[in-house]
Formats: C-alpha cells, structure tokens, sequence
C-alpha cells in the first residue's frame, strides 16, 4: 500500500467526470488499498478516486475511525436510486479543500446501490453521516466539490484561502 497525494482546488483534475470502473480486479483493489491508507493517513473520513488523480467512479469511506475502530468500505461505481424529500444542513470539510467548513444543504436520506470490494451489488438506506458522506463523496465523481454548492461569493473566499495557505506551505 502507498500514500497518493491529494489534490486540492482548484486543480481542474477535481472538475473531471470520473468513468464507471470497469471490472473489480486486483489493481482496483490497489487502488482501494491506496485511497484507504491516503484517507487514513490525511485524517479524513471519505476519499473519492479523483481525488488522487483517478477518474473512476469509486470511493472509500471509513466513519468508524474517529470512535477509534477502523471498518473500511469501498464503493464502486454507487449510484443514488432516491433521496428524500426533506433536507438537512450539515457542516462538511473535504481533503480537497483543505481547513474550509461550510454548511452544505442535502437529502436526508438516500437509497444507494454499488458494487462492494469483491464486486458485489449492494445496495444501502442511508442516513446521517453516511448519508451526508455518500453524497459528498459522489459528488466528486461528477466534478463537484461541497464549496460548489455554496455562494459564489462563499466559494470564492473558500477557495482564496486555500490557494493562501498552499503559497504559504510552498514558501517555508
Ligand atoms: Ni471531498
């Protein structure tokens, strides 16, 4: 397993559409492996292919690992088949978009279905967290990072402090 950098905005790699994976192999699971070790090692909770350079529709989610238990999950190419009505505001941060926190609007719930690291169809209800991750986390496979869904005035401050504090981490 190795660490991949993460690529912050606004790389324009982030605005990618990410392609459906086309078989669940051996080098997708390196894949898998990498992206979990890269999320744990960053400190985050979810981590979308693209987000280490790789167009492919797949993401790993671990929200365990803050209770200090580890239970990695892969989706492959997750497809939402409903979202509630109801919404809920949740205040999201992504490895992307590095020390932003905003609140973002979504579904409460959605219906999901993927296919898991042995390329089995799953399919998940899911709320709260998981909910709010997956959303996130799927965005990304279509380009959209969670300042997108802010203000442009927001997003611009967002994204104005993260290039600052990329020239200040390249000046020392
Ligand atoms: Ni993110």
């Amino acid at each position: 397993m190795s660490i991949r950098p993460v690529l912050t905005a606004p790389d324009p790699r982030l605005k990618a559409m990410s392609e459906d994976v086309a078989q669940v192999n051996d080098e997708l699971k390196k894949l898998i492996d990498d992206m979990l070790e890269t999320m744990y090692a960053e400190d985050g909770i979810g981590l979308a292919a693209i987000q280490v350079g790789v167009p492919k529709r797949l993401l790993v989610m671990d929200l365990a690992q803050k209770e200090g238990r580890r239970e990695p999950q892969a989706f492959v190419n997750p497809r939402i088949l409903w979202a509630s009505d109801e919404t809920t505001t949740v205040q999201e941060g992504c490895l992307s978009v590095p020390d932003i926190w905003e609140d973002v609007e979504r579904p409460t719930r959605i219906t999901a279905e993927f296919l898991d690291r042995d390329g089995t169809l799953k399919t998940v209800e899911a709320n709260g967290l998981l909910s709010t991750c997956l959303q996130h986390e799927m965005d990304h496979l279509n380009g959209v990072l969670f300042i997108d869904h802010l203000s442009k005035l927001k997003r611009s401050m967002a994204l104005r402090k993260v290039q600052k504090a990329r020239r200040l981490e390249q000046a020392s």
